[in-house]
């Protein structure tokens, strides 16, 4: 069969310009700098990762214009050009030609060597921190959960006031957001408790996966300070797309004032205060509604990611405490406290993410949403809408049947909004 339109020369390049412009576009070669391309390294390991890339590239593009032009050049010298030619009897065939043989043998194995040894050289350095450097690095561990992940930091040990007063001491965890100091290498132990994950910082190092009953691990420095956008790349369920997370690298001192305010046990904001008498009652406006699968964020995290999370650091200045008493109250009678840690105010479950300080915390819902007001009313709402699937919502709201008044929701979010 034919089509005489495709047949023509222009209606032939057309195709192909057309073929090669889409297929650019998809492979995202246009957005090079996104935050989540692997394009724009800013540590040690995805930069030696890159330039991989970049050589494996060179030498694949060297072996292709090479061929491709032999191919060309003999299928422009010997085409068929007439009808004669087309019904001719094969020329007479030669069979070897220890020349190009050995010489094809012999450039296969060199561009083989010359791709192999930077590649085991770059297994040997990403696989684990240089033993020159593994005195000054820093240990955390990365655990996945269906869909987010916990970040412990085993030496740093906080303390917290169980029921009778007394201090218990436990590694300190956050979720979704790793905080870790910049110009440092940092040992990432890779567990997951229920499927296999894969973690992924594409500006800082290629991914490796999180797999039951194996210790994987994971090695990344961030050149200096910076906000980076992290993903799931391993198909884990229903919300795997929705699995995200972000690393902050921050400077030493200011790691360090982060180490000791996250060290604390759960902020209160006290009722009884004379300036809580005076303060007006917290006046929320109605909420947005989302459409389905509506992005969860927006262009602060474009402009200057590391100021924002800066300022999502600062108590707000408009808080009701009266309200957020109730919430306080409100989480333990919702059942929040079974699945979630607020250290400090009886919250010890492990199943959820840690919440002793998510109001400072950029993201919620595993890096998903912006921790605003809407898009935390969006999540506590109806977590099943935002990320399909998830245990908060089968298990907790579905399973422990919580049903939550819009007075209920408002309470809910003023307490978790003083969590800085
Ligand atoms: Cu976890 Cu995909």
């Amino acid at each position: 069969m034919r089509f005489p339109f495709f047949s023509t020369r222009p209606a032939r390049w057309a195709l192909a310009a057309t073929a090669l412009a889409g297929s650019s576009l998809l492979s995202g070669c246009f957005w090079l700098d996104g935050p989540q391309s692997s394009f724009d390294p800013n540590g040690p390991v995805a930069r030696e990762q890159l330039d991989l890339f970049y050589l494996t590239c060179w030498v694949t593009l060297v072996i292709f214009i090479f061929v491709g032009g032999a191919l060309a050049y003999a299928m422009v010298k010997f085409r068929a050009r007439s009808d004669a030619d087309l019904h001719a009897e094969p020329p007479e065939q030669h069979h070897g030609n220890p020349l190009v043989e050995v010489s094809l043998i012999a450039l296969s194995v060199f561009s083989l060597v010359v791709i192999a040894v930077p590649t085991l050289k770059g297994i040997w350095l990403t696989y684990d921190v240089p033993e020159a450097e593994k005195a000054n690095a820093y240990e955390v561990t990365a655990t996945g959960y269906r869909w987010w992940f916990k970040f412990d930091y085993p030496n740093e040990m906080a303390q917290t006031p169980d029921a009778t007063g007394k201090l218990v001491s436990a590694p300190l965890t956050t979720g979704s957001e790793l905080v870790i100091p910049a110009g440092r290498p940092v040992h990432i132990n890779l567990r997951t408790v229920d499927v296999i994950h894969s973690f992924w910082i594409p500006k800082l190092a290629g991914k490796v996966d999180m797999v039951p009953n194996r210790a994987n691990l994971l090695w990344i420095e961030a050149d200096k300070p910076g906000y980076f956008w992290g993903q799931c790349a391993e198909f884990c369920g229903e919300s795997h797309a929705l699995m995200r997370f972000r690393v902050i690298a921050l400077g030493p001192r200011e790691f360090n004032d982060w180490l000791n305010a996250q060290m604390a046990p759960a902020r209160s904001v006290p009722v009884a205060t004379a300036s809580a008498a005076v303060r007006p009652k917290a006046q929320f406006a109605d909420y947005r509604t989302f459409r389905k699968n509506e992005g969860g964020y927006s262009d602060r995290f474009d402009v200057s990611p590391l100021d924002a999370w800066r300022a999502q650091q600062v108590p707000d200045k408009d808080e009701d405490p009266v309200l957020i008493a109730k919430g306080r109250e409100l989480f333990k009678a919702k059942t929040c406290i079974q699945c979630h840690t607020i250290r400090g105010d009886g919250a010890i479950g492990v199943t959820g993410p840690e919440l002793t300080h998510i109001a400072s915390r950029t993201t919620i819902a595993g890096g998903l949403l912006e921790n605003n007001r809407d898009q935390l009313h969006r999540w506590i709402h109806a977590p099943g809408e935002v990320k399909p699937g998830n245990t908060m919502w089968v298990t907790g709201y579905l399973g422990n049947n919580i049903k939550l008044t819009p007075e209920d929701e408002d309470a809910l979010m003023a307490y978790l909004e003083s969590l800085k």
